[in-house]
This record gives C-alpha cells, sequence and structure tokens, in this order.
C-alpha cells in the first residue's frame, strides 16, 4: 500500500531526513525518544510536510524496524471498506467477502500501523479503533472471536483534531489514546535551513534520475524559492524542482524555470512602485488562498491560521466592501 509517488532517494535511510533547523531536530529528537516505546503517536502537520516519512523513521529506529511497516490511507478508501480493512472480515461477512481475510492490524503483527489521514475515520470505526488500542485484540467482521494483535500504532493527520472533537466529528476519548505523544512537524516555510538543504538532496537525486548534468541553482532562483511559502510543503518542492530540472537549458537552475507561482508572489507584493494598504493585501492573499483550496474555508482557515469564524467575517467583509 505504499505510495507509488514516495520518492526513496538512493542511499538515503531516512535517518537523516535533511534536518537542519532547530526545530526539526528537536522534534526528531523526540521522535527517536517516542520510537523506543510502544505510545501511540499522533504526527500533524500540513500537507506534504513529511508525516509518513517520520512515521517511518520513526518504524525504522524501533525495536519493531525487523517488523512490517504497514500505511492505511483512511481517506482514500470508500467508508464501507475502512472496517474491513482494518479488522479483516470472514468468509460471507458481506456480499463479495469470498475468503476469510485478515485486517491491516493483523499485517502488521510485531511491527508498526500507520493510520494516516485519520481525522476522516467514520464516528462508528472510532469506537471499534479505541477498542482495538485498549484491549490489543481484533474481532475480524462476521467472526466472534477475538485475535490478540501486537502492533505499534501511528496516526498522522494535517486537520486540526482539536476542531474535529469540538465539532463532534472525532471522538474525544479516541484523540486522547492517539495522541500520547504528539508531533508537530512544521509547515516547510518556517524552516527556511531545512528548505535550502532539502532543495540539495532533492535536485542531486532527481538529476540523477533524469541524466541531467544540473549541479545547483542561481542566487535569483534560490531567493524565491527561499520567499514562497510553499503550501504544499516537501511533495510541491519535489515537483517544483522535477519541473525546473526537465526545463533548465543551462547546469543551474535559473529563476525562468520555476513555474509561475514562485515568481508571482514575489511579483504581487512589488508590482507596484507604491508600498499598498496592508488590508488590501490581506483581501489578495485570503482570496488566492480560498481559490487555492477550491473554495474550501476550513481548510484555507486552518492554513491562515485563523479561526474559522474570523475568515467568515473577514469574506464577509470583502463581499459588503
Ligand atoms: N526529509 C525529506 N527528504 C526528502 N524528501 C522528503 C523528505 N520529507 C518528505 N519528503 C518527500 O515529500 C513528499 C511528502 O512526504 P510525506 O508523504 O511523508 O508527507 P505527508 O505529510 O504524509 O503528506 P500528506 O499530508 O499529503 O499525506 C514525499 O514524496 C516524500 O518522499
Ligand atoms: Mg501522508
Amino acid at each position: 500500500m505504499e505510495r507509488a509517488s514516495s520518492r526513496r532517494p538512493a542511499g538515503d535511510n531516512d535517518t537523516e531526513l535533511d534536518v537542519h533547523s532547530p526545530a526539526m531536530r528537536r522534534l526528531l529528537e523526540l521522535a527517536a525518544r517516542a520510537a523506543q516505546v510502544d505510545s501511540t503517536v499522533l504526527i500533524t502537520g500540513e500537507s506534504g510536510v513529511g508525516k509518513e516519512r517520520l512515521a517511518r523513521f520513526i518504524h525504522r529506529v524501533s525495536p519493531r524496524a525487523q517488523g512490517p511497516f504497514v500505511p492505511i490511507n483512511c481517506c482514500a478508501l470508500p467508508e464501507a471498506l475502512i472496517e474491513s480493512e482494518l479488522f479483516g472480515h470472514a468468509r460471507g461477512a458481506f456480499t463479495g467477502a469470498l475468503h476469510d481475510r485478515p485486517g491491516l492490524f493483523e499485517a502488521a503483527e510485531r511491527g508498526t500501523l500507520l493510520l494516516d489521514e485519520v481525522g476522516d475515520v467514520p464516528l462508528l470505526t472510532q469506537v471499534k479503533l479505541l477498542r482495538v488500542l485498549q484491549e490489543h485484540e481484533v474481532r475480524r467482521i462476521g467472526e466472534n472471536r477475538q485475535r490478540r494483535v501486537n502492533v505499534r500504532l501511528i496516526a498522522a493527520t494535517n486537520r486540526t483534531l482539536t476542531v474535529d472533537v469540538a465539532e463532534r466529528r472525532f471522538r474525544q476519548d479516541l484523540y486522547y489514546r492517539l495522541r500520547v505523544v504528539d508531533l508537530h512537524v512544521p509547515p516547510l516555510r518556517e524552516r527556511l535551513e531545512d528548505l535550502r538543504a532539502l532543495a540539495e538532496t532533492l535536485l542531486t537525486t532527481i538529476a540523477r534520475e533524469m541524466r541531467r548534468a544540473i549541479s545547483g541553482y542561481t542566487a535569483a532562483a534560490l531567493e524565491r524559492m527561499l520567499r514562497y511559502p510553499w503550501p504544499g510543503n516537501i511533495r510541491e518542492l519535489e515537483n517544483v524542482i522535477e519541473r525546473a530540472c526537465a526545463l533548465a537549458a543551462g547546469a543551474l537552475i535559473d529563476v525562468d524555470d520555476l513555474p509561475v507561482e514562485l515568481n508571482q508572489s514575489y511579483a504581487v507584493a512589488f508590482a507596484s512602485p507604491n508600498i499598498r494598504p496592508l488590508r488590501e493585501m490581506e483581501r489578495e492573499y485570503i482570496l488566492a488562498a480560498l481559490q487555492r483550496n477550491d473554495g474550501n474555508r476550513t481548510r484555507t482557515a486552518e492554513q491562515l491560521r485563523i479561526d474559522a469564524k474570523s475568515l467568515r467575517r473577514k469574506l464577509k467583509g470583502y463581499v459588503a466592501a
């Protein structure tokens, strides 16, 4: 179930993770300590920050390293399938259940199960999940007997689960059970030291894969990259570098090889010779963020780090103006 898009640089054993920023160093230290015990870990952070990567790191440095690492993406599965994927089913348990089938908890025996996008687990399944975590036993759908499981659970989400708890989309008891250890991966824009190192490492890997003799970035290109807010974090950085690597004419990636958004974020602020009113800039920025999220206000508010009410108030103001 490993994601095909995950890039695994040759020779990279994930223990380094290109960590240079103090915040990430602290986080990795904490993760390495948490790895030694079986406590449930909740990894939070924006989309593409490297949550799955951190989960793999925890598994790798844990005493369970010889066991399997099993990731499951809860939002990619239809509701009806999640339970049978997680807990397994007996033959005939439902239409189409032709064979007995163990679930992913059993598949992760003596290893680590990563529940990605745990915020998308339906409420009824959350109850069953909590029971499995408390009792270390699963019951396959359509079976009466419990089976003991020995699994370390890591959950990940890019949502603010406390909001989901407050709005009763996520069970509070499960939330507390999951976040025994809470690891927040900061967005790329808050760790520019890492951005620089990641840009170098990713370029080396991608250029090698593409067989292109590109050795670095021009100072101007790097400056644009450092100014851009990277809403898609490392995944977006990876895609931008891949594109630039394909397009670059010279040995260095230049401003023209970067996609238009990177040049725009720079241009918008300085397009006019006069300093523009902050309120106007804020309006443009907020509307652009909303557009990038296809009008999803919850996600936009989360990314802007304001509460949904403030966002609603601001948007109302724009309509009234
Ligand atoms: N330290 C790193 N070095 C190189 N590549 C990295 C690093 N961290 C993450 N990546 C790459 O960035 C991409 C996103 O990482 P990952 O899937 O771990 O993020 P995520 O937070 O789980 O994303 P999502 O929220 O979309 O599930 C992957 O392709 C991964 O290989
Ligand atoms: Mg992920």
